[in-house]
């Protein structure tokens, strides 16, 4: 097992990434590039120049992270790549290539949902067993899943409108702090009062583990509006503040639900982009805490889109026996 050797390829969204990871969970090589400069000055990711750029950049990265890790294809003992969701150019770009390297090199491809990636990088990075509770949270979901085995993932809440990445993005843009949003709002945030503005606190006491940020989304741009113009670097730290610990709030207490709904003591793990804020990370950490329940949480550059996640989720399929045709399809939607 320690010499399973997986190559992983994302190329879902805007980060170009390719990884060599080992059974016995050492990785050897994980090189991304962020696209970030290239949609920079359209606010956000434009999919025809992701596309183009994951083209112009993914064989050199392979090349690179096999290099890295001292490795050739022919040590490999698989090959992976992200299969969907997401953007769908992309993930044709990476999947044809992993393809094209499993159809030379004669080693099996392993199509991974992107999501599972995230759901099973905590095991990457300790010892976590199964079941665990996950909240994956990241730029395009928002959910509560319990981790039941690979492969076995059962959803015990979801987003009912905006992704919570998305709330950050978006309020990110409201306040001008530009993209990406999540770290500038968490930068913004430093200096603010979270008492300041009193937003709403979406689903906060309802029953059942579903989010809901549409709605905060909204009174952050109705707060913003009855403001002095133009909005001084003060009011702009003091809102983001507050919408941080709005989001902290609901996070707290949708998950406090979930963990209820799982065997006393189940492991409580965190993941996506999302999941590198500092601020969630802390008042998660101590919900565990109060619940008895372990906290796992990957470092940050494990946290947001990276191959790594990939090549482990190929490490675990490929231990399990599961391998996929030539023929797997390109999925822009596949839910876990
Ligand atoms: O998982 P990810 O890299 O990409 C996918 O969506 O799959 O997540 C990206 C999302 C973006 O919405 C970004 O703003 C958010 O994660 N994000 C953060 C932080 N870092 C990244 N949100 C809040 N605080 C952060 N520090
Ligand atoms: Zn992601």
């Amino acid at each position: 097992a320690a010499s399973c050797l997986v190559l992983g390829i994302e190329s879902s969204c805007d980060e170009t990434a390719a990884a060599v990871v080992a059974g016995d969970r050492r990785i050897l090589s994980n090189v991304v590039l962020s696209q970030l400069d290239e949609h920079r000055p359209y606010g956000g990711v434009v999919p025809e120049i992701a596309a183009r750029a994951h083209v112009s950049h993914l064989d050199g990265l392979i090349r690179q992270a096999l290099a890295e890790a001292g490795v050739g294809l022919s040590d490999l003992a698989a090959i992976a790549a992200t299969a969907g969701p997401g953007l769908i150019g992309g993930v044709i770009v990476g999947l044809t290539t992993a393809k094209a390297l499993a159809l030379g090199s004669g080693k099996p491809l392993i199509g991974v949902n992107h999501l599972e990636g995230h759901a099973l990088t905590p095991r990457l990075v300790s010892e976590v067993g199964f079941p665990y509770l996950l909240l994956l949270v990241s730029g395009g979901h928002c959910q509560l899943l319990a981790v039941e085995g690979v492969g076995r993932y059962r959803r015990l809440g979801t987003t009912i409108d905006d992704a919570v990445g998305e709330a950050f993005d978006k309020t990110a843009k409201l306040l001008g702090l530009g993209y990406p949003g999540g770290p500038a709002v968490e930068k913004a945030a430093e200096a603010g009062d979270p008492a300041r503005f009193a937003l709403p606190r979406p689903m906060i006491g309802r029953p059942g583990c579903d989010f809901s940020f549409s709605g905060l989304k909204t009174a952050v741009r109705e707060t913003l509006a009855g403001l002095s113009q133009p909005v001084s670097a003060q009011d702009k730290a003091d809102l983001a503040a507050s919408f941080q610990a709005v989001v902290g709030a609901v996070m707290v207490d949708r998950t406090r639900r979930a963990l209820a709904l799982m065997p006393a003591g189940t492991p409580l793990v965190v993941a996506g982009g999302v999941a590198a804020n500092r601020h969630l990370r802390a008042r998660l950490e101590v919900l565990a805490g109060e619940s008895g329940s372990p906290f796992v949480a990957p470092p940050l550059r494990l946290c947001t889109d990276n191959a790594a996640m990939i090549a482990w989720a190929g490490v675990e399929h490929f231990r399990a026996g599961h391998t996929d045709a030539l023929d797997i399809k390109p999925r822009a939607r596949w839910p876990l």
